[in-house]
């Protein structure tokens, strides 16, 4: 059994739910795919009405959703609002699609012969989702699988199972069949061995994986033995470079939010905040100060972030700042780790005791040879270092071979460009945090951050149809492509 635990008061269970086994999960992954043909005979403008639905009920129950995953996971309820929001806009934007979801016409190299596309879908999808978006980013993944014709096995993360049971009752309740979309909850091993079997048997037939790039290189390795590759959504060390001529504090606003929002447990957190020498001291004693007045603690209240999602999180933050160096200052709190009475944070909102809250952390003077400049910490610690020129911010940005997502913060336009073109991330902000991507533009990393897969919006389409071309030749004689050419009668030495 898994018990999900409130993390803001640990005494508080919110759900107990049974753990699935290898067999169990496969048992699964098999109903799912017998069901995938009946449910891709659904026109696909009928599947567009039920993701309509979909979208309906779960603004319908926004607050209670919400709620639920303020409680089951700890970010602050305006934030988790959010989420829920954009769970309706990935349903907006897809129900739709269903009556889009378009092929082409594409002309022949012969008389009386035509050419077509259709997309068709891949089959059955095995979804497996980090805690930190129990709904949104799941939502990215089920509801263009669905619309495309595809049925979905969701193994969710163990720390949000309630949530994840929830959303799936909306999914339900929208008219999706039991079979279409079906949710397990399991530990990692088990799921690891369901997908290998699951593979072999060939009732997975896509991977949707949303975690750390560690174990989205195994499911990478393990996709890629059986003719498939995951849509992989990984870690990142996503740097923010503030130039002089900027708006320092929109720049710090947005440094505060992507650096703590969800206490940095995004996987568009920032990483390190990358600042021009000449305004370095400044900016950084802005932050620090920032840093040290923002209200932590119940995520029902107005604070910056709320606890981390489990012991397991806090645990991981713990081991991160023992790779604080000596040459580094550390900055935001009364104290680093865990918010207790007796190690407490000036301000703290609610009882620390009771749940798994973590000191913010500043750590400045970042250098390219620290432990710190190339790890996704996953937590509210974020760093800070210096640069000289843009070049040199653009080669620190891009350093340690993650590329999520980015932002600059300037006012010159010469930077913006020469920004995007040279930063490797899949997402760039200008003057916006590194996070807070809209539902409706490809998400997406590249190097570790993920193998090139696009989520969201149109591109998604292409993780959850393939391409099938037809060519029709009603000529009723054999035509051979590159063999019976047009003859084209033209003068090649012509010149005037
Ligand atoms: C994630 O943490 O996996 O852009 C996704 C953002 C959110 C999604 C984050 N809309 O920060």
């Amino acid at each position: 059994m898994f018990k999900s635990i409130n993390p803001t008061n640990s005494s508080e269970v919110i759900a107990t739910v049974p753990e699935s086994t290898t067999a169990e999960i496969l048992t699964v992954l098999r109903k799912a795919k017998n069901a995938q043909k009946g449910w891709a005979k659904l026109p696909a403008p009928t599947r567009g009405r039920i993701i309509a639905n979909v979208g309906r009920l779960v603004e319908k129950n926004k607050d209670e959703l919400a709620k639920l995953i303020t409680k089951e996971m700890g970010k602050v309820y305006t934030e988790a609002l959010g989420e829920v929001q954009e769970v309706v806009d990935t349903c907006d934007f897809f129900l739709g699609e269903g009556r889009r979801l378009y092929g082409q016409t594409v002309p022949s190299e012969m008389q009386n012969k035509n050419l077509f596309t259709f997309r068709m879908p891949v089959g059955n999808v095995f979804v497996i989702t980090a805690g930190n978006f129990p709904t949104a980013v799941p939502s990215w993944y089920i509801v263009p699988a669905l619309l495309a014709g595809n049925t979905v096995v969701w193994k969710p993360s163990e720390f949000t199972p309630a949530v994840a049971n929830a959303l799936t009752s909306i999914f339900h309740a929208g008219g999706v069949p039991q079979d279409v979309l079906i949710t397990v909850v399991a530990d990692g091993a088990q799921t690891f061995a369901a997908l290998e079997s699951g593979l072999k048997e060939g009732v997975i037939n896509k991977v949707g994986f949303t975690g750390s790039t560690a174990v989205g290189r195994k499911i990478g390795a393990k996709t890629g033995e059986y003719i498939q590759s995951a849509c992989l959504e990984l870690g990142g060390k996503n740097p923010m470079v503030v130039m002089p001529d900027a708006n320092i504090d929109l720049a710090l606003d947005g440094a505060l939010f992507a650096g703590f929002g969800t206490a940095g447990q995004r996987c568009t957190s920032l990483g390190t905040l990358w600042i021009h020498e000449s305004i370095y001291d400044s900016v950084l004693t802005k932050f620090a100060a920032l840093v040290e007045n923002a209200a932590v603690g119940d995520p029902f209240k107005d604070v910056l972030f709320g606890p981390m999602i489990s012991q397991k999180y806090l645990d991981n933050h713990l081991e991160h700042l023992k790779m604080i160096q000596s040459h580094h200052k550390v900055l935001g709190s009364t104290s680093t780790g865990r918010i207790t009475s007796s190690n407490s944070r000036k301000g703290f909102v609610g009882d620390p005791d009771k749940g798994v809250f973590a000191h913010p952390v500043i750590v400045a003077g970042i250098t390219k040879n620290d432990e710190l400049y190339s790890t996704e910490t996953f937590g509210p610690l974020v760093t800070v270092g210096k640069f000289s020129t843009l070049d040199e911010a653009i080669e620190l940005a891009n350093g340690h071979g993650y590329g999520l997502s980015s932002a600059i913060y300037t006012n010159d336009p010469q930077n913006v460009w020469r920004f995007r073109e040279g930063i490797s991330a899949g997402m760039v902000s200008i003057n916006n945090s590194t996070s807070g991507a809209e539902a409706h533009l490809p998400v997406g990393g590249n190097g570790m951050s993920g193998n090139g897969s696009r989520q969201s919006g149109i591109w998604v389409l292409d993780q959850f149809t393939r391409w099938q071309s037809m060519n029709w030749d009603w000529s009723n004689k054999l035509q051979k492509a590159q063999m019976d050419l047009i003859e084209i009668k033209h003068d090649p030495n012509f010149v005037l």
